[in-house]
């Protein structure tokens, strides 16, 4: 079997979690780990069990010439790793949020069209099994109203707690849950979000508490997804979606589970396959094959749910709808 050559940008959390997948196949060569924190891609490659650490990742790409690119750094730091893999022609998985302004994004995705190359965006949950079988129960049913929720505290990363770095919680991590609404129901057609401030106080934190974003979609649909990240006790596992059809309430428990409940039975599924597992080993039969189709969420899609979220934090700041493509 050939094996595919791999190399990392940024090799943090994430890189961990593809990392941790990649492993579980026998055809992958691992032949870059490139982080600005030496240690970080040295612990990398000793998981991998070996693959040269550098410390530049344009010598990374010119010497170890990979054949799919992991790019999983902090949402501020996109740009020119995507411009130098794009033009060796170097296939790559980014991490969401892939930038925090769409001119940026949408710069990357005209060069990315222009030259063919396959991407993909780590919009992990497309890969649940229980979001395939959410697509199954909403065959043929009628939803009005949906609403959701990404409540926590906040994650530890440094970057993380200032809108700068991030984003914010919306475009940083909700952005799962807004693409979520787009995969199952369709193209939104306008967005109006609130925020609020005061109740987290750390230093650096500049962000909302928390917000309730009502996302009207072009088929009609009205879907509110709260965000917050201001909750002091153990989070409470019952994030996800609540989906309102005519005939039954479909409840999907981010990563767990989804229920159908029409009042006169009901029916749990439980998620059995590993998401991560299937993203990445998708990512590398598409490099493989030259065939892009399995990707459940090119960098061209994604630019459209994080326009969402980026309108959400518009909306936050101007206080008005605001109108989408
Ligand atoms: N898909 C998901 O479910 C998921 C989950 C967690 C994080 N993420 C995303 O992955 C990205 C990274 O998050 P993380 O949790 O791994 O963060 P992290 O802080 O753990 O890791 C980021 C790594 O990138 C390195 N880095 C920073 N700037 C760099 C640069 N210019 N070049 C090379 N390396 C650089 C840092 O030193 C660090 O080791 C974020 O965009 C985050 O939103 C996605």
């Amino acid at each position: 079997m050939s094996k595919t050559k791999v190399a990392f940008v940024g090799c943090g959390n994430i890189a961990k979690f593809h990392l941790s997948h990649l492993v579980l196949f026998d055809d992958i060569e691992y032949v870059g780990f490139m982080d600005i924190i030496p240690e970080k891609a040295a612990e990398k490659s000793a998981m991998a069990g070996g693959g040269k650490v550098y410390d530049d990742y344009v010598k990374m790409l010119d010497e170890a010439k990979p054949e799919a690119l992991y790019i999983c750094v902090p949402p501020d730091q996109h740009g020119f790793i995507e411009f130098e893999a794009i033009k060796r022609k170097i296939p790559f998985l980014v991490e969401k949020p892939m930038a925090l302004d769409m001119k940026l994004a949408h710069t990357i995705r005209d060069k990315v069209r222009q030259t063919g190359i396959i991407t993909a965006v780590g919009f992990q949950d497309r890969y649940l099994d229980i979001i395939a079988k959410t697509k199954e129960l909403l065959e043929g049913r009628t939803v009005g109203l949906v609403d959701g929720s990404w409540l926590g505290g906040v994650p530890g990363a440094k970057w993380w707690s200032s809108y700068a770095t991030s984003g914010g919680q919306i475009v940083e991590q909700n952005i799962h849950l807004f693409d979520m609404i787009r995969y199952l129901f369709g193209e939104p057609a306008k967005v109006y979000c609130a925020g609020a401030k005061g109740i987290v106080q750390r230093e650096g934190y500049d962000l909302h508490d928390y917000s309730s974003a009502v996302v009207t979609l072009k088929n009609g649909i009205i879907a509110t997804l709260f965000t917050g990240c201001y909750l002091g006790r153990n989070v409470p596992r019952k994030n996800g979606l609540r989906i309102r059809c005519v005939d039954a309430d479909i409840t999907y428990i981010l990563r767990q589970s989804v229920e159908l409940d029409t009042g006169i039975e009901q029916a749990l599924y439980k998620k059995e396959a590993d998401q991560g597992v299937t993203e990445d080993r998708t990512f590398i039969d598409a490099v493989k094959t030259g065939n892009q189709s399995a990707i459940r969420s090119p960098y061209e899609d994604a630019c459209k749910s994080l326009a969402l979220t980026l309108a959400c934090n518009e909306s936050i700041r101007t206080g008005k709808e605001v109108i989408l493509d």
